[in-house]
């Protein structure tokens, strides 16, 4: 037997100015649309915003409903739609953002294992890495590279492709 160590690298910025104008406006997006979830279970309302290589931001908040499992993260909200509306084009960066009423929020939020694992299928199809930023409200964004960082060993689309029986 032996042993395999995985790692991956996260970035901590202090502030906002540390990022290129792009990324601190797509932060700051995605700040904004924290105003715009409808959280009224959780009050915990989280923002996203995506941008596209064609240079487009598409945006997303949480969406919740009385009968639980049916609400959305923000996150995915937000790559469903630029999926819907831009199909087949590239996403480079996305940002997060949360912010509550009741609690402190430590750490800024990060993606919960069902968006890791819709943000990763892009990631795979457009064999690109999209870029993750978690913001926090006082100003400290960790980056991560690639969303296949926060999802190690993980399943994709591919493992259900059938092989060629020759
Ligand atoms: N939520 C998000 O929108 N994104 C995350 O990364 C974590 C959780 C939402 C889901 C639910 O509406 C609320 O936050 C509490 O879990």
């Amino acid at each position: 037997m032996i042993k395999k160590d995985l790692s991956f690298h996260i970035f901590e910025a202090e502030s906002l100015e540390e990022l290129s104008q792009e990324e601190q406006k797509l932060v700051l997006l995605a700040k904004e649309m924290t105003q715009k979830a409808y959280a009224p279970y959780s009050e915990f309302f989280v923002g996203a915003a995506v941008l596209l290589e064609n240079g487009e931001v598409i945006t997303g908040s949480n969406q919740e409903n009385g009968a639980y499992p049916s609400g959305l993260c923000a996150e995915r909200v937000a790559v469903f739609a630029a999926s819907a509306m831009f199909p087949g084009i590239q996403m480079k960066v996305i940002a997060v953002s949360a912010k509550t009423t009741h609690l402190k929020i430590e750490e800024p939020v990060s993606p919960c294992g069902a968006c890791r694992q819709v943000l990763l299928e892009y990631e795979v199809l457009q064999k690109a890495p999209i870029r993750v930023l978690l913001a926090k409200d006082d100003g400290k964004i960790l980056i991560v590279e690639k969303v296949h960082d926060l999802l190690p060993l993980s399943f994709s689309g591919n493992d259900l492709k059938k092989n060629d029986p020759g």
